[in-house]
């Protein structure tokens, strides 16, 4: 009892969980979409780009046009390289509310192993049915081997 992740909301609306990992809501980064103030939301996390703009190979006007808002699909277009998703951590300063995550995001959170579900499946759902056809075969002879 009481050991729970507690979440805490301040009057900003902004949730400090205790895994020191800050949530901002939709709301919240919408605030930030000028070029004095700029955030970004990539898959589910929020950026700080700011300082950014003048140094984006791709040009500032880009990251504007998705400024306070959620650049994923555009960021995933481009096809931007391991480096530039590395660039990403240092500006990192929380993530999106659960509360305003896409329901597949959702279930990435909770199932880090997302995808796995199926392959545990495939894992047992063979061995099974190889065992039952063993079964099958092992009856059939029998049967045969007794009727003659
Ligand atoms: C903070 C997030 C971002 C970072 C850290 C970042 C970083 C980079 C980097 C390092 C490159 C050089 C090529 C590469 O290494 O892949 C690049 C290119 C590019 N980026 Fe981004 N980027 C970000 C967000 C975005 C977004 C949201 C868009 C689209 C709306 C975008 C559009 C582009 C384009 C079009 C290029 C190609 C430029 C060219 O090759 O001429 N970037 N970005």
């Amino acid at each position: 009892m009481g050991e729970e992740n507690h979440t805490q909301t301040a009057s900003n609306g902004e949730v400090v969980s205790e895994s020191n990992v800050k949530y901002y809501t939709i709301e919240e980064i919408k605030l930030h979409n000028m070029s004095k103030d700029t955030w970004l939301i990539i898959h589910d996390k929020v950026y700080d780009i700011t300082s950014f703009l003048e140094e984006h190979p791709g040009g500032e006007e880009v990251l504007l046009e998705q400024a306070g808002a959620d650049a994923t699909e555009s960021f995933e277009d481009v096809g931007h390289s391991t480096d530039a998703r590395e660039m990403l951590e240092q500006y990192l300063i929380g993530e999106l509310h659960m509360d305003d995550r896409k329901q597949e995001s959702k279930t990435d959170v909770f199932n880090s192993t997302s995808g796995g579900e199926s392959s545990v499946w495939t894992m047992w759902l063979v061995p099974a049915l190889a065992a039952v056809v063993v079964g099958l075969m092992y009856r059939y002879y029998t049967l045969e081997h007794q009727s003659s």
